[in-house]
């Protein structure tokens, strides 16, 4: 039978590709628009899951956004819109499609978190806190979910060329950041995506990971 994925943020990016990938290996993609499932509102995504049935097998958080401020520049604004994105609506969601995986005994979630979530940098406080946040919520819900044959999550990607990368980093700042990668060279979003369709697919026991995918960074 064929499977259903729910992706965030399949518009573009690595998200694209991850759709790409998936619909390729025969997937059922079900890749909303930020006009159909708006993440910065709980009340648009308690709207999407009132409209369409919850009944996917694998669920993919992958849509996020980076706000790169000093400490004293961080407005309240910032923290809610960047804290509800990243970090809640992975939750929400979460919370919507796991009784269809408990009722099936299996399913597959996977966060998409960052290199960031595993150590820091300056000015990255409001991202960090985020894609942190989403690696303490990938291990306690592996934990929790194991007994229903629901494994959970996360990826943590290095430098990876999508427009994200391209407006957190000047060109120099870009040529600077290379020769502390050991690949020397920004990775590709389809090197994120075979990952995610390895963990949706062929993984049986790998649960409560995040893996780093950085070409060496964080090594
Ligand atoms: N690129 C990297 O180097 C890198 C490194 C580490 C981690 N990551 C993580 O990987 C994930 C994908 O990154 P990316 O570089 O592919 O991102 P991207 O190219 O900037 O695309 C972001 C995606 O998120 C969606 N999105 C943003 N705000 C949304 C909202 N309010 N409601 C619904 N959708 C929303 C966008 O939709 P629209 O098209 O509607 O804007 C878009 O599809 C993110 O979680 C990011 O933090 C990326």
């Amino acid at each position: 039978m064929t499977k259903n994925v729910l992706l965030t943020g399949g518009s573009r990016g690595i998200g694209h590709v991850i759709r790409t990938l998936f619909i390729d290996a025969g997937f059922n993609v079900i890749a909303p628009s930020r006009d159909e499932l708006d993440l910065s509102s709980e009340a648009s995504i308690n709207a999407f899951f009132k409209s369409t049935m919850a009944e996917y097998d694998v669920v993919i958080n992958n849509a996020g956004i980076n706000i790169i401020k000093p400490i004293l520049e961080i407005t309240s604004e910032d923290l809610q819109l960047i804290n509800q994105i990243n970090l809640s609506a992975p939750l929400q969601i979460i919370q919507h499609c796991v009784p269809y995986m408990k009722g099936q005994q299996s399913g597959r979630i996977i966060n998409v978190s960052s290199i960031w979530g595993v150590r820091s940098k300056e000015y990255r406080t409001l991202y960090s806190g985020t894609k942190f946040g989403l690696i303490g919520y990938t291990k306690a819900l592996a934990r929790e979910l194991a007994e229903d044959n629901i494994l959970v999550n996360a990826v943590c990607p290095g430098f990876i060329d999508t427009e994200l990368t391209e407006k957190s980093l000047s060109e120099s700042q870009k040529e600077e950041l290379l020769k502390q990668v050991p690949l020397n060279r920004l990775g590709k979003p389809e090197e994120i995506a075979k990952y995610i369709l390895y963990l949706a697919t062929e993984n049986t026991f790998i649960t409560g990971q995040a893996t780093i995918i950085d070409g060496g960074f964080l090594s």
